[in-house]
């Protein structure tokens, strides 16, 4: 039987007297189409896209609105190296579900770093912090092993977790180690919103996948999703297609 979502859906709030707000991150296509809502599938929804079409910005507002840090950890986190996020998680309206996340967590690879600093810091009265992330430092193993043992020593059952790029920190073979573990926890009862480039990761089939660009946030099938097709035509016809992409 499939677990209830935590967050059902997202909508986009209009700004005071009905009026559209102006610049980043309000006029960002796939912003925009949050105002007739956003279904959010109970185990795992795929947000893709370009570069710079906006799924880092939906992802962070989703985070904060849910209580999490914007520069990623759980709502226990409290460090901040950047005042850039946006202020769209006051704008978003969250649908909750009748259960409530047992812990989140929201796992980016390019602030990695810092989250691991944080936690060296934490004062280790009442117990290591350390000990539910496997013990080790993060700073003590490689981007992909820190990101690893977050994954698999930290995230637990009936969990909320966001994911932005995880494939950023890992090797394809991890990238196959990632979509185990999520499937694990998603038996056990957890969540997932997953920004990402890799057809691996994208590969879960119990998924929704919203493809964000010009037009906003359309939902596509594995099949049809620009990271697969492209993928897929390049290795299988590699000499043909470099021959064409490196033509004078
Ligand atoms: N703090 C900011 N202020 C102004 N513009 C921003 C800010 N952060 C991001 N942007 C712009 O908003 C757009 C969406 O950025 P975002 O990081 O959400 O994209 P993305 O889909 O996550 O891209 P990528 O695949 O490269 O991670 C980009 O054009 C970016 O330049
Ligand atoms: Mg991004």
């Amino acid at each position: 039987m499939t677990a209830e979502a935590f967050v059902r859906s997202v909508q986009l709030l209009s700004g005071e007297n009905g009026q559209r707000q102006v610049g980043y991150p309000w006029e960002l296509p796939a912003i925009e189409a949050l105002r007739s809502g956003l279904e959010l599938h109970p185990k795992v929804t795929y947000l893709i896209g370009e570069n710079g079409s906006g799924k880092s910005t939906l992802l962070e507002a989703l985070a904060v609105a849910a209580g999490m840090n914007a520069e990623g950890g759980s709502s226990n986190f409290a460090f901040s190296t950047r005042d850039s996020h946006s202020l769209l998680w006051r704008s978003i309206r969250l649908v909750r579900g009748a259960r409530r996340p047992r812990t989140d967590f929201f796992l980016r690879a390019e602030s990695l770093f810092t989250a691991a600093t944080y936690l060296e810091r934490l004062p280790r009265e009442g117990g290591d912090p350390l000990a539910s992330y496997g013990g080790d430092s993060l700073h003590e193993q490689s981007h992909g092993e820190s990101f690893l043992a977050v994954m698999l020593s930290r995230f637990g059952r009936d969990g909320l977790y966001l994911l932005d790029e995880p494939e950023a920190a890992l090797s394809t073979q991890n990238c196959l180690t990632c979509l185990r573990r999520i499937h694990e926890l998603v038996l056990d009862g957890s969540q997932f919103i997953i920004a990402t480039h890799s057809p691996i990761v994208l590969a879960y089939p119990q998924a929704t996948i919203y493809n964000c660009d010009e037009h906003g946030l359309e939902q596509v099938a594995y099949e049809d999703a620009d990271p697969v097709r492209l993928m897929q035509s390049f290795l299988g016809a590699r000499e043909r297609f470099l021959d064409r992409l490196l033509s004078d």
